[in-house]
């Protein structure tokens, strides 16, 4: 390359920046009235977050216990407590979440719908394919305002990635990862098979998701699942870890991996003719997001964008972009639309059936 050449291929790797986040001030997104459908880990996380970093009200909290409603709006300083879920939902609030579990989110999102109210439910929005089209189509058919809780596609680091998939800076994409492992087989409610536990919907549901935001017309190829094995050879545990293989049939595949029954690196890249993308674990919460070229003038270089490592502190990003919609008059969220719901759902499905790990009726 002659010495012009090669000062032009400098000056434009130099000008290659990663994209910052396009999100909103936390504290300038005008505040929605929030109330609480059940007091569990992930509903205290959510409270706490909102508090601390947003001007969001939580007004009130509904329990199947008054008893505990009270305690848990004691503990959070909320104003209002509730002994029944039909009672939260029918008090004067903006929006309901839904942080029960798995198999309870159809019920208790349908009760906030059919009282009007917007709802963010709890990924998955249901674990089964029938059931969230039959969520769906009811917000729809109400024209209220409903969202899979999936916090991660709300944080700033993924406005980052979405940010560098649309500039085309990684090229033609061209294969997919992710993998997410905690070792969990003490967690009650995550190993039960009777709640829809195991690898698939706490953490799987994660990956899949990413996938599929990756390589848009993703379908499973083949799937293999493991059950826990405590003390009863096997057969009755949950699925505590899978692998999927995914592809699109036009030459992109995705390989996806879950486990609770191991600590694993829990990284996903996106990986293109030009440029990878690299998210270093967790890749599912706030942190770093890293570009690295292998082709062109800028083969090589590496870009990030330092995002730190805050964990559920950050889930108020979430509650922000309900309450953004809400404003804006939107029934649906831009960042979690309810067709890309039932895409993961139906991946999570299709996987099941292949690794053989039917949902309790
Ligand atoms: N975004 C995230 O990072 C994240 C993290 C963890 C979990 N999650 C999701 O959040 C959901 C809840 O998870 P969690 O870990 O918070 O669960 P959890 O601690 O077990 O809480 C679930 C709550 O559901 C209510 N509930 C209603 N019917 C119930 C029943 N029959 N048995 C037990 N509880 C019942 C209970 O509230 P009351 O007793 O007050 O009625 C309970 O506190 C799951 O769908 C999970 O996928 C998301």
């Amino acid at each position: 390359m002659s010495a012009a050449g090669s000062a032009a291929s400098a000056r434009a790797a130099a000008a290659i920046e990663l994209p910052g986040p396009d999100v909103p001030d936390p504290m300038a997104v005008p505040a929605r009235r929030w109330a609480i459908l059940g007091t569990g880990w992930i509903a205290a996380r959510f409270v706490e977050s909102l508090q601390q970093h947003t001007a969001q009200r939580v007004v009130a909290v509904g329990s199947r216990s008054l008893r505990r409603a009270e305690e848990f709006a004691r503990e959070h300083g909320i104003e209002r407590a509730f002994g029944s879920y039909e009672e939260l939902v029918a008090a004067d609030v903006d929006v309901v979440y839904v942080a029960t579990g798995h198999l309870d989110h159809l019920a208790h999102a349908t009760l906030a719908i059919e009282a009007g109210r917007a709802v963010l439910v709890e990924k998955p929005m249901t674990p089964r394919l029938d059931d969230t089209r039959s969520l769906v189509a009811l917000a729809r058919a109400r024209g209220v305002f409903a969202m899979e809780a999936v916090w991660t596609l709300a944080l700033p680091r993924y406005s980052v990635v979405r940010r560098v998939l649309e500039s085309g800076m990684l090229g033609d994409i061209v294969e997919a990862y992710a993998n997410l492992g905690e070792r969990l087989v003490d967690h009650r409610r995550a190993m039960d098979p009777a709640q829809g536990g195991g690898a698939m919907n706490d953490i799987g549901s994660y990956a899949l998701m990413f996938a599929n935001e990756a390589i848009r017309g993703l379908e499973v190829l083949a799937a293999h699942g493991e059950r826990h094995r405590a003390g009863d050879g096997g057969e009755h545990g949950a699925v505590g870890a899978f692998h999927a293989l995914l592809g699109d049939g036009s030459g992109r595949i995705a390989t996806v991996s879950a486990s609770m029954l191991a600590d694993t690196p829990t990284t996903a890249f996106i990986a293109g003719t030009e440029a990878t993308l690299r998210l270093d674990g967790p890749f599912y919460q706030p942190g770093p997001v890293v570009v690295r070229f292998h082709a062109g003038a800028s083969a090589g270089r590496e870009l990030r964008w330092d995002g730190e490592a805050l964990g559920h502190t950050q889930l108020f990003w979430e509650a922000l972009e309900v309450a953004r919609c809400l404003d804006a008059g939107l029934t649906e969220s831009p960042l979690r639309p309810l067709d890309r719901t039932l895409e993961t759902v139906a991946l999570m499905e299709r996987a099941r059936e292949l690794m053989g790990d039917p949902l309790p009726r």
